[in-house]
C-alpha cells in the first residue's frame, strides 16, 4: 500500500508519496534493528552524545526547510512549525551532555569490604509510533534518547506526515547514527498493530513508545503488558483552563485564544474546557467570543491564527463533535460552523477555502458534567465553557473526566495556585500560561487516560528508554551473606535521661 501525503491547505498538492511497509518488511526492520543495537551500546556514550550534537547542529542548519515542509504537509502555521523544529533541536542539546552523564550511583554496602553501584543500560530495540500533530518535535523526544542511551530504534510516523519523517531520519543518518539503527517504516494501524505484536513474541521489541489516542493507547498498552512490558505511551487529553475572578482576563483571553485554537486545535495540550467563574463568565464568554470571531484563519503560511485541519480525516471527527453539541448550549466564534467553504464561508479568510481542509472555530457554552462533550477529547478547534462557583468545584470538573495531561489557571492568588496544583490530577500545571507550550526539557506526559503515569522529555525520560543494573563487588574474599553477615554495633535500648 502506498501513501499519498497531501498540502492540507492545496489538497491538489501532492507533498510525498510513500511506499507502506508490509508487516513482513517491519519485522525485518526490527530483526535489522535488533542486530545493529549492541554494536551501537558498545560505544561510549559520550561518543554518542556527540552523534546527537550533529544532528541537532544539522536540523539548525536545516530549520528554515524543514519547517516548511512541516507546515506544507501537517499545516499547522510556519511560526509553530518554526517552533517545532526548534524543540528538536533543543532536545538534541539537552541530551548531547547527557552523553556525558548517565549517571549511575555508587552505594553503601551494609558489609565491609563490600562495593554497591548502579548502571542504567539501553533496553535494547524499541518500536516508536507517532501522530501527525507534531511529526517532528514529538518524535525527537523518543528517538534523541532512545539512540543517546544505546537503543536502536524502528520508527513508524503518521502516514499524514512521511515526508517530514523521512527528511528527519536522513537528518540523524547525516548526523551518524548508522541507518540500520534508525529505521522508518511507514505502514497503516492495522498492518503497525500486527507487525508490533509478532515483533513482541519474536523477542525484537523492548521497548514500545507511542503518542496517539487513548484508544490505540490502550490496545498498545495492553498487548505490551502481555509481553511483561509497560509501553511509554501519551495519550489525549482534556486539559482544563480555570480563570479565578481575580485574574488577569486580558491574559487569560490571550492563553484561551492561543491554547484553544492554535494549530487548529490539534495539540494533545490544546485547551479542552474553559472553565470560568460565575462573577466573571459572562463578559469573559462575550469577550472570548469576540477575539475568536474576528481571527484570522488560513494560508498556514501567512499571518493567521490557524490554519488548515491535518488531512480530511481530522475534519469529519470534528464534524463527528459538533453533532455532540446540543440543545442547552450556545455556539459562537463565528457565523458558521463545519467546513469553511465559498457557501459557508468564514469573515476575513485568507486565501481560497475550497483548497484546503479548514474548518469554524467552535465555542460551545452551557457545558455540563452530564454532556458527552464534557468527557470527550475533541482534538480540533472547538473549545468547550462552563461555570463554577468556587475552586473546589473548578478541580472536580476539571478532573472529573479521567483525562489528566495538561491545565491551567488564571489567578493572582497564590492559595489558589498552591490549591490548584496540589488538586488537579494532571501531568502538566500552567499558572497564568496557556495549557500548550511546554518546554522540551520538563517531564512531559499525563495521568489517567492520558497516559501510564511514563514522562518523555528532560532526564525523566530516561527511565523509558533504559535500566537500572545493580552490582555489588566483594573483595573481602570471603561469602559475605547479606541481611546476616551484617556488623551490628552495641547499644544501651533501656537508657533514659
Ligand atoms: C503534543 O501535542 O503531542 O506543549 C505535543 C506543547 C508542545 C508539544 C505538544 N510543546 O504544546
Amino acid at each position: 500500500m502506498d501513501f499519498i501525503s497531501k498540502n492540507p491547505a492545496n489538497l491538489s498538492e501532492i507533498v510525498a508519496k510513500t511506499s507502506g511497509s508490509t508487516s513482513a518488511q517491519i519485522i525485518s526492520a526490527l530483526e535489522r534493528a535488533k542486530s545493529a543495537q549492541r554494536k551501537w551500546a558498545a560505544i561510549p556514550a559520550p561518543a554518542r552524545g556527540r552523534v546527537i550534537a550533529n544532528v541537532g547542529r544539522l536540523v539548525e542548519k536545516n530549520k528554515e526547510n524543514l519547517s516548511k515542509l512541516v507546515t506544507k504537509e501537517m499545516g499547522k502555521v510556519f511560526k509553530e512549525a518554526l517552533g517545532e523544529v526548534q524543540e528538536v533541536i533543543d532536545t538534541c542539546d539537552f541530551f548531547l551532555g547527557e552523553g556525558r552523564r548517565l549517571y549511575g550511583q555508587t552505594v553503601p554496602s551494609e558489609m565491609p569490604n563490600k562495593n554497591l553501584f548502579t548502571y542504567r543500560m539501553p533496553v535494547g530495540s524499541v518500536f516508536i509510533i507517532t501522530a501527525g500533530n507534531f511529526p517532528a518535535a514529538v518524535p525527537s523526544w523518543y528517538l534523541v534518547p532512545a539512540l543517546l542511551a544505546g537503543n536502536s530504534v524502528v520508527w513508524k510516523p503518521s502516514e499524514f506526515t512521511p515526508a517530514v519523517a523521512q527528511a528527519l531520519t536522513k537528518l540523524f543518518h547525516a548526523g551518524g547514527i548508522p541507518e540500520d539503527l534508525l529505521i522508518t517504516v511507514v505502514a497503516d494501524g492495522a498492518t503497525t498493530f500486527e507487525a508490533m505484536e509478532s515483533g513482541l513474541a519474536k523477542g525484537l521489541i523492548n521497548k514500545i513508545g507511542f503518542t496517539g489516542s487513548t484508544e490505540v493507547g490502550r490496545r498498545i498498552g495492553a498487548k505490551a503488558g502481555e509481553y511483561v512490558q509497560s509501553a511509554c505511551l501519551e495519550l489525549g487529553g482534556k486539559n482544563p483552563m480555570v480563570v479565578m475572578p481575580d485574574a488577569n482576563l486580558d491574559l487569560a483571553l490571550d492563553g484561551a485564544l492561543f491554547a484553544g485554537f492554535g494549530t487548529a486545535g490539534q495539540r494533545c495540550t490544546s485547551l479542552g474546557t474553559l472553565w470560568l467563574h460565575e462573577s466573571i463568565h459572562d463578559e469573559f464568554l462575550a469577550r472570548y467570543s469576540k477575539i475568536v470571531e474576528s481571527a484570522k484563519v488560513g494560508d498556514p503560511f501567512a499571518d493567521v491564527l490557524y490554519g488548515p485541519m491535518i488531512s480530511e480525516k481530522y475534519l469529519e471527527n470534528h464534524l463527528k463533535h459538533l453533532e455532540m453539541i446540543q440543545s442547552h448550549h450556545k455556539v459562537s466564534g463565528s457565523t458558521s460552523t463545519g467546513r469553511i467553504t465559498k457557501s459557508n464561508p468564514r469573515a476575513g479568510f485568507v486565501g481560497d477555502p475550497e483548497s484546503g481542509v479548514f474548518a469554524h472555530p467552535v465555542i460551545v457554552s452551557g457545558l455540563k458534567f452530564e454532556d458527552e462533550l464534557y468527557r470527550t477529547e475533541t482534538f480540533g478547534p472547538l473549545v468547550t465553557v462552563g461555570k463554577f462557583k468556587n475552586l473546589d468545584e473548578a478541580l472536580d470538573l476539571s478532573n472529573g473526566h479521567g483525562y489528566g495531561l495538561s491545565s491551567a489557571i488564571y489567578t493572582r492568588d497564590p492559595e489558589n495556585v498552591w490549591r490548584f496544583r496540589e488538586g488537579i490530577s494532571a501531568g502538566m500545571v500552567s499558572v497564568n500560561n496557556s495549557t500548550s507550550g511546554a518546554e522540551a526539557h520538563l517531564p512531559f506526559g499525563g495521568n489517567g487516560k492520558s497516559g501510564n503515569g511514563s514522562r518523555q522529555s528532560g532526564i525523566w525520560v530516561l527511565d523509558q528508554f533504559t535500566r537500572w543494573q545493580s552490582m555489588n563487588w566483594d573483595w573481602s574474599n570471603k561469602l559475605q551473606k547479606a541481611q546476616m553477615d551484617t556488623v551490628e554495633l552495641a547499644h544501651n535500648p533501656d537508657f533514659k535521661i
